[in-house]
């Protein structure tokens, strides 16, 4: 079995908005999966479901072979799991260096020495080494992005989760946001990505997959999905009817 992660018949309703009717998704080994979809897709939703911020009214999430659907965030983050937020939270009194330390202290449980060693090489690895210590409210927005990619390493994870990295950013800022992605991948890791920017997704990316409707519409590689007529009527309705 290749899968890392899979979603299977996922459904969640907050009231009556029933955002995800039934989600099924697998994450293989080493893979970066590309999420796209519209606004209030619930794709973020998704995300939280799969890392534990979130229990779904149905269905369950498959992570190495076991179900953990009810196993709590922090026992997700020590297992495996590491994300980044839509918005970036970095806290912003702290140095770039403290930031990222947080992560391995609280997460992966390190002395406070492993963890500046483990920081110092993360901070390298995402190009913050020249930064170590800024506070991080000091960062422009590139610098965010990496940190933020930074504190979801932090406790090594095995998948890695990313909410809209490349929001925001400049075309040649998400260039750099693709490659680091790519390194991401290169360590072995596997990735879910959410993002609305085609480029990111198309160079970024090995398969997608489009949430609309509750569910997942379609998935397969980049190039047919992005070219698919569910892509060209979830966007711009159905041209062809
Ligand atoms: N914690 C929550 N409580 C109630 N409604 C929520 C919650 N989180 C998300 N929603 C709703 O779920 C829908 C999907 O949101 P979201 O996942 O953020 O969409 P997107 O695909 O843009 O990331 C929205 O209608 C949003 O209002
Ligand atoms: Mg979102």
């Amino acid at each position: 079995m290749n899968e890392i992660l899979s979603a299977k018949d996922i459904g969640i309703s907050f009231g009556s908005n029933e955002v995800l009717k039934s989600v099924n998704l697998a994450l293989n080994h080493n893979e970066v999966l590309g999420i796209i979809g519209p606004n209030g897709a619930g794709k973020t939703v998704l995300l939280n479901i799969l890392c534990g911020i979130l229990t779904p009214t149905k269905g369950s999430v498959i992570f190495e072979g076991q179900d953990i659907t009810h196993q709590k965030i922090t026992e997700r983050c020590r297992i495996g799991f590491g994300r980044t937020f839509q918005v970036p939270r970095p806290f912003e009194k702290m140095t770039v260096l403290e930031n990222i330390m947080v992560g391995s202290v609280f997460g992966a449980g390190l002395t406070e020495k492993q963890a500046k060693k483990k920081a110092m090489e993360i901070a390298s690895f995402i190009g913050l080494d020249h930064r170590l210590t800024w506070f991080a409210g000091k960062l422009g927005l590139l610098e965010r992005k990496r940190l933020e990619i930074g504190r979801a390493l932090s406790t090594d994870p095995k998948v890695l989760l990313l909410d809209e990295v490349g929001g925001g950013l400049t075309e040649t800022e998400v260039g750099s946001i693709i490659d680091l992605v790519k390194k991401v991948k290169a360590n072995g890791l596997s990735v879910i990505w959410i993002e609305h920017i085609i480029r990111t997704m198309l160079e970024g990316t090995d398969r997608i997959l489009l949430l609309a409707n509750g569910t997942d519409v379609i998935c397969g590689l980049p190039q047919e999905v992005m070219q698919s007529k569910e892509v060209r009527e979830v966007y711009m309705g159905n041209e062809d009817k």
